[in-house]
Parts: C-alpha cells; sequence; structure tokens
C-alpha cells in the first residue's frame, strides 16, 4: 500500500479558509456529538532551545481516521536559520486498518485551522454588526484570524499592534494582497496606544489587560506553558463578567487562558458557559445581546487537525499532487 506525501506547496494548494472553516465546523459537532477519541497533549520543552513540542491526535468516527500532529514552536527559528518558529508533520492513518495512508506538512495546517477557529466563534459570539478587529502581534495568527473573520463578517478596520514595529510594514502588505481570500476592502491602522479601545472584535496571545467593553469579543489562542510557571498572557481581569466559551472546556481548563482566570478566582470552573460545538448544535445560545461580552478560549483541539488534513489528503488526491511511498 501506498503512502501519500504533501509539501507546504501541496498542502497550500489544496486549502482554502472557507473550506477549512466548514470542516472545523463539522470538527467541532463530532465532537460534540462524542464521534472524536481525543487523548490528552502531550508537550516537551527544550528550554535550551527555545523550543517546545506538542503533540495533538485523535480517532474521528466520522471520517474513520486516526491522526497525529506533531507541532513545535521555535522561537530562534528565522533569526539562526530559516525555518518558521511554528513548524509541524502531521500523520493520517485509516482509522480501519491502522495502514498509513498520508503524511503531510502540519505548519500551515495549524495556522489556518485556528484562523478558521475564530472565524467560527465569531459567527456565533460576536456582534453581527463587527466591522473592526483589533490584533495583538503582527505574526502568523495575527494574519490567519484577520482572514478567517473577513470569510464570515463585513470587517472594514483593521487595528493592529505590536511590540515589535518592524513586524508592521509586512504585516499591512499582506493583509492588503488578501492572499488568503479576505474578500473585502478594508481600512489598516496601525494602534499602538489605543489597543482595544473602539474594536469589536480582538485576537491575542499577549498584551490583553484592562476591562472589557460591551458587545466585544475576544479570541484567545495561547496556552499556558510550564517555562513561564503556567502562567498565561492575558489578564484575568478580562474574564469577569464575560460569557466565557472553550474549544474543549476540559483542555482550556488545563492549558488554556481561561485557567488563570479560574486559579486568579476571578472565575469559577461553574461560570464557563459551555463548548463552541454545543452553540454550534443549537444546544445553547451564543451571543445574546448587544452589550453582552464574550470570549473564546481555543487551545487547538486534535479533531481540528483531523478534519483539515482529511479535507487536504482529499483534495490534494482529486489534484494529482504529492508523492507517494511505499512503507509496506
Ligand atoms: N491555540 C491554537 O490552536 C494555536 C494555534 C497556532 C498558534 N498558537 C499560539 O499562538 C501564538 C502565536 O502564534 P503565531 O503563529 O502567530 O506565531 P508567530 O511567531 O508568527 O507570531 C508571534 C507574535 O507574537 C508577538 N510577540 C512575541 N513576543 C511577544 C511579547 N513578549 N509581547 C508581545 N507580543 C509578543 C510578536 O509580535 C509576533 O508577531 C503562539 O504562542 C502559538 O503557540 C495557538
Amino acid at each position: 500500500m501506498k503512502t501519500m506525501l504533501l509539501c507546504m506547496d501541496d498542502v497550500r494548494s489544496s486549502l482554502s479558509m472557507a473550506a477549512v472553516i466548514e470542516a472545523v465546523e463539522e470538527g467541532y459537532l463530532a465532537f460534540e456529538e462524542g464521534k472524536v477519541q481525543q487523548p490528552d497533549i502531550v508537550s516537551m520543552e527544550m528550554p535550551e532551545h527555545h523550543g517546545e513540542t506538542d503533540i495533538k491526535s485523535c480517532y474521528n468516527a466520522l471520517n474513520e481516521s486516526v491522526s497525529v500532529k506533531i507541532a513545535s514552536g521555535f522561537y530562534d527559528n528565522g533569526k539562526t536559520n530559516d525555518l518558521p518558529t511554528m513548524i509541524g508533520t502531521i500523520l493520517l492513518f485509516d482509522g480501519r486498518t491502522g495502514a498509513s495512508v498520508c503524511i503531510m506538512d502540519g505548519s500551515l495546517i495549524t495556522a489556518i485551522r485556528t484562523g478558521a477557529a475564530g472565524a467560527i466563534s465569531s459567527k456565533l459570539l460576536a456582534r453581527k454588526d463587527s466591522k473592526t478587529v483589533a490584533v495583538f502581534g503582527g505574526g502568523g495568527q495575527a494574519r490567519m484570524q484577520v482572514y478567517g473573520l473577513c470569510q464570515v463578517m463585513d470587517i472594514e478596520t483593521i487595528k493592529v499592534y505590536s511590540q515589535y514595529p518592524h513586524e508592521l510594514a509586512a504585516y499591512k502588505a499582506d493583509v492588503e494582497k488578501r492572499d488568503w481570500e479576505t474578500g473585502h476592502p478594508m481600512r489598516f491602522c496601525r494602534d499602538d496606544d489605543g489597543r482595544r479601545r473602539y474594536c469589536h472584535i480582538y485576537n491575542a496571545v499577549k498584551g490583553v489587560f484592562g476591562e472589557q467593553q460591551p458587545g466585544q469579543t475576544g479570541h484567545a489562542y495561547c496556552r499556558c506553558r510550564r517555562r513561564y510557571g503556567w502562567k498565561n498572557e492575558w489578564d484575568p481581569q478580562i474574564f469577569r463578567g464575560a460569557k466565557v466559551v472553550g474549544d474543549s472546556i476540559a483542555q482550556c481548563v488545563s492549558r488554556g487562558e481561561m485557567r488563570n482566570a479560574i486559579v486568579a478566582k476571578v472565575i469559577a470552573e461553574d461560570d464557563i458557559y459551555g463548548e463552541i460545538g454545543e452553540i454550534l448544535a443549537g444546544k445553547k445560545a451564543g451571543r445574546e445581546s448587544a452589550e453582552e461580552i464574550t470570549i473564546f478560549d481555543t487551545t487547538g483541539m486534535g479533531i481540528q487537525d483531523n478534519v483539515t488534513a482529511m479535507r487536504v489528503y482529499e483534495i490534494a488526491k482529486e489534484k494529482g499532487l504529492g508523492q507517494w511511498f511505499e512503507f509496506l
């Protein structure tokens, strides 16, 4: 039997943000319906190389596949070599036989499926008339969250803050190119003092503090790390009075941004409103008023990788991309 091998360019040619949003929605629903076995994330840290590796895996009974993603953040990459900071590989297996079906670059998949998660949550939790997005940081997720949002909302203004101002020109050029189907004309402004003021939706790894404004929605996609003494990046006070939704509550409580708010006793575990799959399935309401403050905490799930990688594999097969290798 043959295994398909896909490099990053093959993966890029087999992906669109719209298709990944659809796939991740299916994945969240499958998880909600109990069709997914998703073991705990395995984490390793290499502080001497300023790096860390996570293994996210799952069995999805709906598409009968097993996926394993080995994804790393090596934060000196790009400075001492030509590698990206976020780097990874996905292995796909046939869930009926265990045979290896495909090995593909996972760097882009992690990035795009996280952007898709932000878009899905905003459809359910943000104000429908949201026009302004604030972005903290000027890296990969700062782009993907905006590309995802522009698929589902009429975003007009992006306010971006980075503590590394040199990132901003490249960021602006990339977002304006709209090469990931942003599809809307946008006004772009740098924002290094107003930060979260006057925005409807904000995306952030670091630097979020202070009180929320009524009607705002926040996307948290960082996870707490042992090397930071299990500290998160957001001020826990942000969670006060918010409707808090997670991708997987179990995962978010142990390693998401909401962990910090629970440890600081700003919220209790019982205050967490629910999981995104419950809202997608119509079991719980999403945003219920224009003033409501909402937060989506996404620690990233194996099922997101699974459904996105399966989509890539199917499209690559149709397009005749990649190479084949015989392990057996
Ligand atoms: N939850 C998920 O599923 C998921 C998926 C992808 C990435 N992530 C996480 O999101 C984060 C960003 O990923 P990325 O792909 O955008 O990485 P990236 O390296 O492309 O960008 C990181 C950005 O963080 C900013 N930054 C770095 N140090 C900072 C500091 N001390 N203070 C303020 N800003 C700082 C920089 O402006 C930089 O642009 C990482 O922590 C990664 O682990 C989570």
